[in-house]
Order: structure tokens, then C-alpha cells, then sequence
């Protein structure tokens, strides 16, 4: 029976994933940076045009993202692209991490279905806010 439910599991799972790339099922099946931080030096919660929402805590020391978390209601596209997002930008100076664009995510993906391609959006998006309200608020 337990077996029946696994062979179940992996076979949504499977149904679920046709059509994306070995790499976003590997950051689907583990994504990083879920959660909270406790003292953020920024936090900010974004909803993108779909009414799905990421949350995220940024910690900044000498200029870069020293960690990052994040949390969303969204889908599962919305998790992995914010994995990806959240990892790239990790050890970057806010600079750089700027310069991290939704093409990038669809590249490293290797393509997204059209309708998830706004959940790259919505990733970066996250940032690009986290990071601009931590500018505005220390001035750097
Ligand atoms: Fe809206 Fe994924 S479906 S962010």
C-alpha cells in the first residue's frame, strides 16, 4: 500500500515536471533559502500580477547579501525561481545583485512554460525591492 502511494507520488511528480529542464526539477525537489531572518537588515513582501506573493529577508554586511531567505504562497515555479534567485544573489554585492534579471532564471532553467515565466518575474522582482528599500532607508 505504501508502495502504491509512492509510485503514486512520483508519478504526479513526473506529470507535474514534464517539459522543464533537469536543473528546475533539481531546485524544485530542494529548493534553498526558505524561511525567516530574525534581525533583517531588509524586508519586503511583493504580489505579483497573478495575486501570488514572496516575502524576503535580506542581510547586508560591507556592501553584500551575507544571507537571504524567502517565503511565498505561490506556486511551485514561484519557489524554484525564487531558490535560484535567492542563491545567486547570496555572497553578491547589491550591485550585482541587481544586475540579476528574469532572463537569467528562464536561461538557467533552460525555459519556462509561458505561464511561468512571471514567476521568474516575481522572484526578482522580490529582490530588486528588498534591496531598493534597504537603499533607501540606510542610503547606500
Ligand atoms: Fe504566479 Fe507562479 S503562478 S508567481
Amino acid at each position: 500500500m505504501a508502495q502504491d502511494l509512492d509510485k503514486i507520488t512520483q508519478d504526479l511528480q513526473e506529470a507535474i515536471l514534464r517539459g522543464y529542464s533537469q536543473k528546475f526539477k533539481d531546485e524544485f525537489l530542494a529548493p534553498k533559502n526558505i524561511g525567516k531572518l530574525e534581525k533583517p537588515d531588509s524586508h519586503v513582501r511583493i504580489t505579483g500580477p497573478c495575486g501570488d506573493t514572496i516575502e524576503m529577508w535580506l542581510a547586508i554586511e560591507d556592501g553584500e547579501i551575507s544571507d537571504i531567505r524567502f517565503t511565498t504562497d505561490g506556486c511551485g515555479a514561484t519557489i524554484t525561481c525564487a531558490s535560484y534567485v535567492t542563491t545567486a544573489a547570496k555572497g553578491r554585492t547589491i550591485e550585482d545583485a541587481l544586475a540579476i534579471t528574469p532572463e537569467d532564471v528562464i536561461n538557467y532553467f533552460q525555459g519556462l512554460p509561458d505561464e511561468h515565466k512571471h514567476c521568474a518575474k516575481l522572484a526578482v522582482m522580490t529582490l530588486t525591492a528588498a534591496i531598493e528599500k534597504y537603499r533607501s532607508e540606510t542610503g547606500e
